[in-house]
């Protein structure tokens, strides 16, 4: 019996509707060819580099500011401009070290012997610091260039020995003349600074150059820079690039949070067989983004997390009677929860514990405030959706049966649980 070849249905099978040119400009690896707004810090990056057209050093230096307001493009921008004014005339390469992956002396070692081109293999434990050390300026020794180490995310960092010995390195004769290793660390917050060893900060002479975020203006000026190369040609209505701007610019005016918003927003108009972007594709990305930070969130805690934050939640929805809900509520209705339940309750202090942790995690806004001689406690608002973040804990099906929790309010505040 002969079979008939089925045809495969297309898989590829592109909707008429498209409203991308080119998304790549829309990608975080896309590096614009001007910078809106950062006049101020591209000039500071860039006297850093000054020395070297006088045959100099030039000067390490910190970096820190919020996510998205343009530490790495501005760096990458200075950094082009370097190569292309001087030329031949310089003779440095630069690489940036994830802190946040290589954390320790012999992993950053290990890996910057992989950039400059080492490949034999390197012993994986039983050697010392030193031993990397060693090898490392050995090898750079023989490059013969200049590096330029660029340390993101630096307050990641297990300990500063690796600047000291960086900064120092031409005073301790490990590389040829004229030979240096320049450093700049690049961190969301200046905690990092302030936590040096003074003898590494004092080796390091460094500047400091600090990135504010954008405002809502400037986030509008991003976003059209890239409309025009990313969309068709009237593909982006009016009112989405402003909207865009205005969520971000709530959300500490993070570049990249804008141009992700106006990706997904085109993609929402894609799904939606729609072939121009509206401002309404913006509010779904943006509850979409809101819902996915939420899951993340909540699928990283624990089960009593869970439970503390879901007493929280419905605190806020049973309880509330001002601005804010407050910790003794929450005690009140999270007892209730376990009677429900059927749960042993955790310890006060175990409970305070969990709100300190969601606070630090930025899901909710805690301030600790004297309420006479009830003692103190704190004033709880949540930072985003708590609807949202209730539906991404009734995803564990430990927490369903708590869809029906109805409490008597009545009964809970008459309760005294301290
Ligand atoms: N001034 C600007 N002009 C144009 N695009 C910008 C500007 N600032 C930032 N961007 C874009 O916004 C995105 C985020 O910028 P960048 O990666 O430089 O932020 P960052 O400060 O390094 O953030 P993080 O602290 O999270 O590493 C990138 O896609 C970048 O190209
Ligand atoms: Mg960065």
């Amino acid at each position: 019996m002969v079979l008939n070849p089925t045809i495969p249905k297309k898989l590829f099978n592109f909707k008429t509707v498209n409203v991308f040119q080119d998304s790549y400009v829309l990608e975080s690896d896309y590096i614009p060819s001007s910078l809106v707004g950062r006049d101020e810090e591209i000039n500071a990056v860039a006297e850093i580099f000054f020395p070297l057209f006088r045959n100099g050093k030039p000067g390490h230096a910190f970096i820190y500011g919020p996510p998205g307001s343009g530490k790495t493009v501005v760096i990458k921008h200075v950094l082009r401009q370097l190569y292309s004014e001087a030329g031949e005339n310089i003779n440095l390469k630069h690489f940036t070290v994830p802190c946040k992956k290589h954390n320790t002396t012999t992993k950053i070692l290990s890996f910057l012997l992989r950039e400059i081109g080492y490949s034999d293999s390197l012993p994986r434990s039983g050697v010392s610091c030193g031993y990397y050390y060693d090898l490392f300026f050995s090898y750079l020794k023989k490059q013969g260039y200049s590096i330029t180490i660029i340390f993101d995310e630096i307050d990641f960092l297990k300990d500063d020995n690796v600047l000291y010995n960086f900064s120092r390195s031409g005073e301790f004769k490990e590389l040829n003349e004229r030979q240096f290793i320049h450093i700049i660390g690049v961190s969301n917050t200046g905690e990092f600074v302030n936590s040096l060893d003074p003898r590494v900060d004092s080796s390091m002479q460094r500047e400091t150059i600090v990135f504010p975020p954008y405002n809502k203006e400037q986030l509008i000026d991003i976003l059209n820079m890239r409309v025009s190369l990313a969309f068709y040609p009237d593909a982006v209505c009016e009112g989405t690039v402003e909207l865009c701007a205005e969520e971000s610019a709530k959300d500490e005016g993070d570049a990249r949070r804008a141009i992700f918003l106006l990706q997904a927003a085109g993609n929402f108009a894609i799904k939606t067989e729609c072939s121009k972007v509206q401002p309404g594709h913006v509010i779904m990305a943006s509850q979409k983004v809101k819902e996915d930070i939420s899951l993340q969130f909540v699928l990283n805690m624990t089960f009593h997390e869970k439970f503390v934050l879901l007493a929280m939640i419905n605190t806020e929805k049973y309880l509330k009677k001002g601005k804010f809900i407050v910790t003794g509520d929450v005690y009140r209705i999270y007892h209730d929860m376990c009677r429900f339940a059927e749960e042993g309750p955790l310890s006060l202090a175990a409970i305070s514990q969990k709100v300190a942790k969601f606070r630090m995690m930025g899901i909710i806004n805690a301030n600790v405030s004297s309420r006479g001689r009830g003692g103190l406690t704190s004033e709880i608002v949540f930072i985003g959706d708590p609807d949202i973040l209730a539906n991404a804990i009734y995803r564990d099906g430990a927490f369903v049966k708590f869809m029906t929790y109805n409490p008597d309010i009545r009964k809970i505040c008459s309760v005294q649980v301290w």
